[in-house]
């Protein structure tokens, strides 16, 4: 229940920031692990991880360690000078990817803009497209963040509206189908840009065939294959990246959030040389992107990936999780996308709405929220336990059995 502290938190919020996120009601001032704590320390099972930004747990130990012993050192120099954490990092993120080339950012919007960026400047200066003419295919449903550019190519209404001008240069075609991007191809095409899940649309699996097929298009056309995996990488689906259920390479990959291990922002777009050597000095930076902090803490966030057994144990629990709600046979479940520790249930409108569902679990001591009306997101940290999920499982059955009787 909410009291009078939790309400004047809130109010604060409301009265001197924008209402653009409409929150659970629930004021959170610590976590460890998979557990969160409101203000009242009522404990919660973190079942967000900050939309998969807190794979490895919060305040993970090592990585703690790792970002005191780094900010009493060096923390920020800007790129004007060379750092001895920015080259440790980047040699750790590309031997791990295989990429050739990692160019580091903060948000996960900015490494998408670095990816369009990129992959128009390789259409321009090597394939050799008109200038000006460059266009990126995208698709439906997509979500890559909130820049204005970004926005420009959402079919999300409400993420472009009255944001216009819109940037030029991109078209959106049907998720999940092949043949609408190779119907979309012309000698302009620089890249085609997808999640191989579509995480915020709600867990969209496309079909088994799609990233192999949209491989094989993006080859015979000399078109970049970009994958966005800010959510879906780093062990989420139970493979280090989502594309490798398909076994395929893609030119270039962005990622995100996890590899900031829940402490800060990181992200970044790797591909090969031929595509990243044309981002040359002035072209593209950021005064915090590959700070040392920042890369002390990815390098260590990507080894502890490997060294804690996340990605299996992504795999193992989210198997395990998929199935224990399949097994509670409720009538509200209708569908269960997803792969790894990343689920999205959707849920019998007729019965209780999403909004609804995610307060009842909060009341009982679940943190997950909706995305889109019906279909609620499980992505509880990767460090999950058994004994830990047992424990939400419990609830979850709890607050299913209160709404069906
Ligand atoms: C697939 C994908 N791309 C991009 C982003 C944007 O990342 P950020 O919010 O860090 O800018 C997100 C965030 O949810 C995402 O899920």
């Amino acid at each position: 229940m909410i009291n009078d502290i939790q309400n004047s938190l809130i109010k604060k919020e409301s009265i001197f920031g924008p209402d653009n996120y409409k929150p659970l009601p629930v004021v959170l001032s610590k976590a460890k692990g998979v557990w969160a704590w409101d203000v009242n320390e009522k404990k919660y099972l973190d079942m967000m991880s900050g939309y998969s930004a807190v794979s490895h747990g919060h305040a993970h130990p090592e990585l703690l360690r790792v970002f005191h012993e780094q900010s009493s050192k060096l923390s920020l120099t800007s790129r004007a000078f060379y750092t001895d954490t920015l080259g440790p990092y980047l040699e750790t993120i590309t031997k791990m990817s295989g990429f050739e080339m990692c160019l580091p950012m903060n948000s996960g919007a900015e490494a998408v803009e670095t990816a369009i960026k990129s992959s128009r400047r390789w259409a321009y200066r090597t394939k050799k497209v008109e200038p000006g003419k460059a266009e990126i295919i995208v698709a439906d449903g997509n979500f890559h963040g909130r820049t204005t550019t970004i926005i420009s190519f959402s079919t999300d209404e409400n993420s472009r509206d009255d944001f216009g001008p819109h940037t030029p240069g991109f078209l959106a075609v049907k998720y999940g189908c092949s043949e609408s991007i190779e119907a979309a191809i012309n000698e302009n095409t620089a890249a085609v840009l997808i999640e191989p899940i579509q995480g915020e649309a709600g867990i969209v699996v496309p079909p088994a065939e799609y990233l192999p097929e949209v491989r094989e298009i993006c080859t015979k056309h000399n078109v970049l294959m970009i994958l966005d995996e800010i959510q879906s990488g780093l062990g989420r689906t139970g493979k280090l990246f989502a594309y490798q259920h398909s076994n395929i390479q893609p030119d270039g990959l962005i990622l995100g959030k996890a590899l900031g291990g829940g402490f800060m922002p990181v992200s970044c777009f790797l591909s090969s040389e031929e595509v990243l050597h044309w981002m040359n000095p002035g072209s593209h930076g950021s005064t915090f992107g590959g700070n040392p902090l920042a890369a002390a803490i990815a390098k260590r966030s990507l080894e502890l990936l490997e060294e804690d057994g996340l990605i299996e144990n992504s795999k193992l629990m989210g198997d395990y999780f998929k199935e224990s709600l399949l097994n509670m046979n409720s009538k509200i479940i209708k569908e269960i996308r997803g792969k790894g520790l990343w689920l999205g249930v959707e849920i019998d409108p007729d019965l209780i709405s999403g909004k609804d569902l995610s307060k009842m679990c909060l009341d009982h001591g679940i943190l997950c929220k909706e995305t889109h009306e019906t279909t609620i997101r499980f992505a509880p940290p990767l460090v999950i336990t058994k004994e830990e999920l047992d424990w939400g499982l419990d609830k979850i059955k709890e607050v299913f059995t209160k709404i069906t009787g």
